[in-house]
């Protein structure tokens, strides 16, 4: 029998880790954790998950403050606001959401946030500490950081001896993904496109994790019985038994077919999706404890 996992649960005992963390912080030393989120433009899937990491900040009793920005925002006056939002000791943590409107460079706005305020472990100096093992003193990318969690309550924390596949090779996953596995001495290939025989490398992992962008595309036979799956692709199809123009959310991993034959396995949605806020509420109060100058919560 596989185990799906219940990544809603998962992220549910990481949020009341960090609501206790956020208290006894604010107890012992009166700095409350803040949270700023930023969001410019008007795309409807990015105001969804704005709201949700606004609302989940304040359940965690942080100072929770979100910046709305229209559309027409200029690089400049968007560069200074992130200035501000830096040099504001009443803030532990910055979101820039992402994508920007097409007429603003992202790279610049992102390389700009503080390292130690950069909660979505997008910043240079963060994705370098991860890429060379020091994972205590920098902040982790969320979904990587969630995809970890589950590897760890299934595996423990050393992963030695263990075959691990990431399918993907981008800089926001695929790379922070395999340099955390390798850390936990799992054995490591990251699969991409130009890979020889994809179907073969998969069967041979015992951790698989696939970050594509294309729906269903793991199967069955790619699996190694007994394997972990996670998936991290979240992808749009249609969806007509739902009516007409409507959609459903599918991962990377053909699902029903791949439980027959995974261990365990992540769905989607209720899979790594909720773990992403969860860890941003995780480093925005590892960062408040770092700036405070106390030892930060594990997850
Ligand atoms: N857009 C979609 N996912 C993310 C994320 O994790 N961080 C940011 N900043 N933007 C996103």
């Amino acid at each position: 029998m596989t185990t799906v996992i219940d990544g809603k649960q998962i992220a549910a005992s990481i949020i009341e880790t960090v609501k206790v963390a956020s208290r006894d912080l604010m107890e012992q030393t009166g700095v409350r954790t803040g949270l700023a989120v930023v969001i410019v433009g008007d795309d409807p899937a990015s105001h969804a998950y704005v709201s949700a990491k606004s609302r989940t900040a304040k359940e965690c009793g942080f100072n929770s403050v979100q910046h709305t920005l229209p559309e027409s925002t200029s690089q400049a006056d968007l560069a200074a606001l992130v200035q501000s939002l830096n040099a504001d000791d009443s803030l532990h943590g910055i979101l820039v959401q992402l994508p920007l409107p097409k007429h603003l460079q992202s790279e610049p706005i992102i390389q700009s946030i503080l390292p130690e305020k950069d909660v979505d472990g997008l910043n240079i100096v963060n994705a370098g500490k991860v890429a060379t093992g020091d994972l205590a003193g920098g902040l982790i990318s969320c979904t990587p950081a969630g995809a970890m969690v589950f590897v760890r309550r299934l595996h423990g924390e050393d992963l030695s001896g263990l075959n691990a596949v990431v399918i993907g090779r981008s800089n926001l996953f695929g790379k922070p993904m395999g340099a955390l596995l390798l850390n936990a001495n799992a054995t490591v290939t990251i699969a991409h496109s130009r890979t020889k025989d994809l179907a073969a490398v998969c069967r041979g992992a015992d951790i698989l994790v696939a970050a594509v962008g294309r729906p269903g595309m793991v199967k069955a036979d790619w699996v190694k019985p007994g394997a972990t799956v996670i998936d991290v692709g979240i992808n749009r199809v249609a969806a007509p038994e739902k009516g007409e123009g409507k959609f459903r959310l599918v991962g990377d991993v053909a699902f029903e077919e791949c439980a027959e034959v995974a261990g365990a396995i992540t769905p989607v949605p209720g899979g790594v999706g909720p773990m992403t806020i969860a860890m941003l509420m995780a480093n925005t109060v590892i960062a408040a404890h770092r700036k405070a100058g106390r030892t930060p919560p594990t997850f």
